[in-house]
């Protein structure tokens, strides 16, 4: 009822009079009070006004279950949230709320973690009250074969977002799932999944984006940034979170009628840093160079070889020549 009333009071240009709000959700006027008060505390600054009723003026920057939940815009994507103050890790989370029947689309978010996971084993370093950390749980109703591109899904619509809050930055994408700006990372993807040879139980997308955070340790520093250390300003955590639930929720809908990426290879490929960029490919089975053309339907980096010829990439690490990690 809380997130109902914020978001009444939100999205009311002018003032909300305590009654209306008393007989839209069924409660006492003493209930709404509460709730005010509580939002109040809180950091919102709800003005009250005898005989008008309630107008917020401003918001702090929250990303609690209550604050999201008044602001989000879509029909499943981050509808149900579950915010927790600290965490070790989303992911984790998200895995035993899935085993306790937590619907698709429910969406974890923690102002902290302290074992957040990165991809192959590392560490994603996870200060309080600066980043994003969320996992977004699906229960999708197709092949496990088609599950790494949700991956690919996601790093579009973070790109997408941040390219449409912020277009003077410049932002990409390093195959499959890294999302920079400029040559820096500035969110990282990690994807798990629970399933059998032919079905899917659930599959966690976990996002970690920098966004306010200035201060990074040495052997980071090189190749990570924040949205703050781009902009020079303070970032609204919530507004991107949201953002990503709706180009998602997009994406997904698109991608799940053709069960490939079809629909979003040349907004995934304008994104794309190594497009037209030399790349080596740490294929276990022998590392090669190329040079890197885009993605195809089923989200594999198409590599155009030196003798003429073709590969594909669908897993194993790609560096591009001038990005980190590739000297
Ligand atoms: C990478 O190594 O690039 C992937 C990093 C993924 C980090 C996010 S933060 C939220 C979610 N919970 C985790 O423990 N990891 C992911």
């Amino acid at each position: 009822m809380k997130a109902e009333i914020l978001r009444a009071i939100r999205n009311s240009k002018d003032h909300i009079s305590g009654q209306e709000l008393c007989e839209r959700f069924g409660v006492s006027r003493t209930a709404v009070w509460k709730v005010i008060k509580q939002l109040q505390a809180e950091g919102y600054d709800i003005e009250a006004v005898t005989n008008k009723g309630y107008k917020l003026l401003s918001y702090p920057d929250l990303i609690s279950a209550c604050e999201l939940m008044s602001r989000v815009n879509t029909q499943w994507a981050g509808r149900k949230v579950y915010f927790r103050r600290e965490l070790t890790s989303t992911n984790e989370y998200a895995k035993l709320a899935a085993e306790e029947g937590a619907v698709h689309g429910a969406l974890v978010v923690a102002d902290k973690q302290t074992s957040g996971k990165g991809r192959r084993g590392r560490t994603w370093i996870s200060p309080a009250g600066q980043n994003i950390y969320m996992s977004l749980l699906l229960r999708p109703d197709f092949s496990p074969n088609n599950a790494s591109m949700l991956t690919l899904l996601m790093a579009v619509s973070v790109a997408e977002v941040l390219h449409h809050l912020h277009p003077e930055l410049p932002v990409g994408i390093k195959w499959p799932n890294d999302v920079l700006i400029g040559d820096k990372k500035v969110c990282g993807i990690l994807t798990e999944m629970d399933a059998e040879p032919d079905y899917i139980h659930n599959v966690i997308v976990g996002v970690g984006i920098n966004v306010n955070q200035t201060e990074f340790d040495e052997e980071l520093q090189a190749m990570a940034t924040s949205l703050k250390l781009e902009k020079g300003m303070p970032v609204d955590r919530a507004q991107i979170i949201l953002g990503v639930m709706d180009y998602f929720e997009y994406y997904y809908g698109l991608f799940t009628e053709h069960q490939d990426v079809s629909d979003f290879v040349n907004i995934y490929d304008s994104y794309l840093v190594n497009r037209g960029k030399e790349v080596r490919v740490l294929d276990p089975k022998g590392e090669y160079e190329g040079k890197a053309e885009g993605i195809n339907d089923r989200g594999e980096l198409i590599v155009n070889l030196p003798d003429g010829g073709v590969r594909t990439v669908s897993s194993g690490e790609v560096s591009v020549r001038g990005i980190y990690g590739y000297v």
